[in-house]
């Protein structure tokens, strides 16, 4: 159980289970537990391997895809606030994740390597932030065309997937991925699916080629 004395803090029920967070951090979506759920049964089929979530806020996503698995979780998030929260759910649902603090890409040393790679990045084009005064601006300012953070996740990917691995890039839309596919290919990575969920949309990628560039 979340520690119910904490006056700011508030518990979303999140695949069965209770994520603590506060308005320092973006609000849990219940329709993000699909995400969760897709890479939950691809780690059924995937190499051996840590899983990374980037962009993990107050982790639940990352969290409901491992648990039950033997699977190590490494997430990261530039937010102060998010990793504390990530932190304390993940005490509390019992999974010993590593929490990094920073930016995705100064996160990672050069030669880690994971089966999954989930990622949920900052997608609001910039003129359309002010829609959501809720939310905190970095969780959800995605640039110019709102895929700035996800061409990040991009190079996270590209990077960092092991032999075999699949990424996971949460975004607004499927439109969104199809701007994105050319890039992706760029980097040596190809789209090979994309659902559409109520509140947003989740692509799979698999990398093209073998190697770091
Ligand atoms: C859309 S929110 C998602 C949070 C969480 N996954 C959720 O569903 O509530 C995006 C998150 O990305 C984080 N973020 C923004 N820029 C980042 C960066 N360069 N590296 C890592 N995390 C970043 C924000 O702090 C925020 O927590």
């Amino acid at each position: 159980m979340l520690d119910q004395q904490d006056p700011v803090a508030q518990v979303a029920a999140f695949g069965g289970r209770e994520i603590g967070y506060d308005e320092t951090v973006l609000t849990p979506r219940a329709w993000t537990q699909e995400q969760s759920g897709w890479g939950r049964s691809l780690l059924d089929e995937l190499p051996e391997g840590r899983v990374l979530e980037v962009c993990s806020g107050a982790g639940h996503i990352g969290l409901l895809a491992v648990v039950g698995t033997d699977r190590e979780l490494v997430q990261v998030d530039a937010s102060i606030h998010a990793c504390a929260w990530a932190l304390r759910n993940a005490r509390a649902w019992g999974i010993a994740s590593e929490i990094r603090h920073g930016s995705m890409l100064d996160a990672l040393e050069p030669d880690e390597r994971f089966a999954l790679v989930i990622a949920d990045p900052p997608y609001v084009p910039s003129h359309g932030v002010a829609q959501y005064p809720e939310d905190p601006v970095t969780a959800i300012d995605g640039g110019d065309d709102g895929l700035d953070l996800a061409r990040m996740c991009l190079d996270v990917m590209t990077r960092h997937l092991a032999r075999d691995g699949v990424g996971l890039l949460q975004l607004r839309d499927l439109q969104q991925g199809e701007q994105l596919r050319v890039e992706a290919k760029e980097r040596g990575l190809s789209i090979d699916e994309g659902r559409q969920f109520d509140g947003g949309a989740v692509v799979l990628l698999r990398r093209s080629t073998e190697g770091t560039p």
